[in-house]
């Protein structure tokens, strides 16, 4: 170095220097004057935000973690499961197009709750703790102007496999509605992974509809999973229910040790004037594909176009127990291509609608890939039968390659 020489080790003694004592001064504030990390000042509040959705009475997590009485017993679990980020619940990679309900803990967060773990998990001063969130226990959309049930109580035994149930529930509108607001309740969410919900021309009576039409799929109206948010449509857009058509719940039961009793319902809240801006769906799916035993990483692709240019406000993958991860691309008439969502981790367990923050827009000409693995190795622990060559098919068994996508078209 012609210049300076000797700067650059003292630069880094300093840099050093300087890393070490930022690290101290981290530490200090969360474990230093104060005392060591506590339930009432520390976890709490992280607990209110991220965690208390699920986890308190009558939702679909095991425990409330509302108190410190209830989260002490549990200070082990937590510690592992927000360390090997498992909880919060969250299958899709950072770094593509922004989110809006995404789950996932700060690098701050996860470090106070193992920290709180390690120490002994200390409840601290009561009069730190924060005021517990309200929820409404009814409707989070408000009043709805319409509610329909599945008109029988499911028992679901207390062991067993996943069991899915299908029930035909008429409307008897005689104009077209539009649905501005919508969301699913389960009587029994602890027993229920989840519900799609579609409609279908006409009275169908109380028969099981012909499921094997992959089309019904684009006429889902809503898909329900444990933690999942009602969907509430940005002003001025709603989606199209038309006149007399039915609706069909699909539900998935799932045992869980404990044996319960189910009666979903819906609730609607309808806009008065037809939207300016109607919501559609469209269900992307590869109803082909053909799984063989043992594979590891098998690959699955769809695509579709349009000539007309539209905006994707969410997308819902969906896929049973070998599920592994699928990825959106969206690929220019130029050739370039931008990845909008991964979800690496994909879960059976979490139905996810993935809502951008701000809606993707898709020009003319443009595809959407959807590329998609499947795990039917004997490494998969969710896997019924790693010698069986899997097709599609509705059951938890079989398989299913679809994504479910909100979108508006353009202004002309
Ligand atoms: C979207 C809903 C949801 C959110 C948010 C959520 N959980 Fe969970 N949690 C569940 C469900 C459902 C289960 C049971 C299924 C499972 O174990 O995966 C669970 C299980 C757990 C378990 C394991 C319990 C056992 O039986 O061993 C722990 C520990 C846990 N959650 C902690 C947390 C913490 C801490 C947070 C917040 C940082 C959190 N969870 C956020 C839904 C949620």
């Amino acid at each position: 170095m012609p210049t300076h020489p000797g700067r650059t080790p003292l630069t880094i003694g300093r840099l050093l220097l300087c890393l070490v004592a930022v690290a101290g001064a981290s530490r200090a504030s969360a474990a230093g004057a104060a005392g060591p990390v506590t339930f009432t000042r520390d976890v709490a509040p992280i607990f209110y935000r991220e965690c208390v959705t699920c986890h308190r009475p009558g939702q679909a997590a095991p425990m409330a973690l509302l108190t410190y009485e209830q989260a002490r017993p549990w200070a082990r679990a937590i510690r592992s499961r927000v360390s090997d980020h498992s909880m919060p619940p969250w299958q899709a990679e950072e770094g593509h197009r922004k989110v809006v309900n995404e789950r996932r803990l700060s690098r701050a967060d996860i470090d106070t709750i193992v920290e709180w773990a390690d120490a002994g998990a200390v409840e601290g001063a009561p009069g730190d703790l924060p005021a517990a969130p309200t929820f409404a226990n009814e409707w989070r959309i408000g009043a709805p102007v319409v509610v329909y049930s599945i008109q029988e109580d499911v028992d679901i035994p207390a062991n067993g496999n996943t069991f899915i149930k299908y029930f035909v529930v008429p409307t008897s509108f005689s104009a077209d509605r539009w649905i501005s607001a919508l969301e699913i309740r389960p009587s029994d969410p602890a027993h229920v992974h989840h519900v799609i919900l579609y409609h279908r021309a006409g009275a169908l009576g109380s028969a099981t509809p012909d499921l094997d039409a992959s089309a019904m799929l684009g006429s889902s109206l809503a898909i329900y999973g444990p933690g999942s948010d009602p969907m509430t449509y940005p002003p001025g857009t709603a989606k199209r229910l038309p006149a007399g058509d039915s609706l069909i719940f699909e539900v998935h039961y799932l045992p869980n040790g404990r044996a319960g009793r189910d009666r979903t319902r819906l609730g609607l809240r309808l806009s008065g004037a037809p939207p300016t801006t109607e919501i559609h769906a469209l269900s992307l799916s590869n109803t082909k594909l053909v799984i063989p035993p043992g594979a590891g990483a098998y690959e699955v692709k769809a695509s579709i176009s349009y000539n007309e240019p539209f905006r994707i406000l969410s997308i819902m993958p969906h896929a049973h127990l070998r599920g592994r991860d699928f990825e959106y691309r969206l690929v220019y008439p130029n050739g370039r291509s931008e990845v909008i969502l991964r979800v690496s981790r994909y879960d059976w367990k979490w139905q996810t609608a993935y809502t951008f923050a701000e809606p993707v827009s898709v020009l003319a000409q443009t595809t959407i890939e959807v590329v998609a693995h499947y795990d039917n190795s004997e490494g998969n622990r969710d896997n019924p039968d790693p010698r069986a060559e899997v097709r599609w098919g509705w059951q938890p068994a079989q398989e299913m390659m679809f994504s479910y996508i909100t979108f508006v078209m353009d202004a002309p």
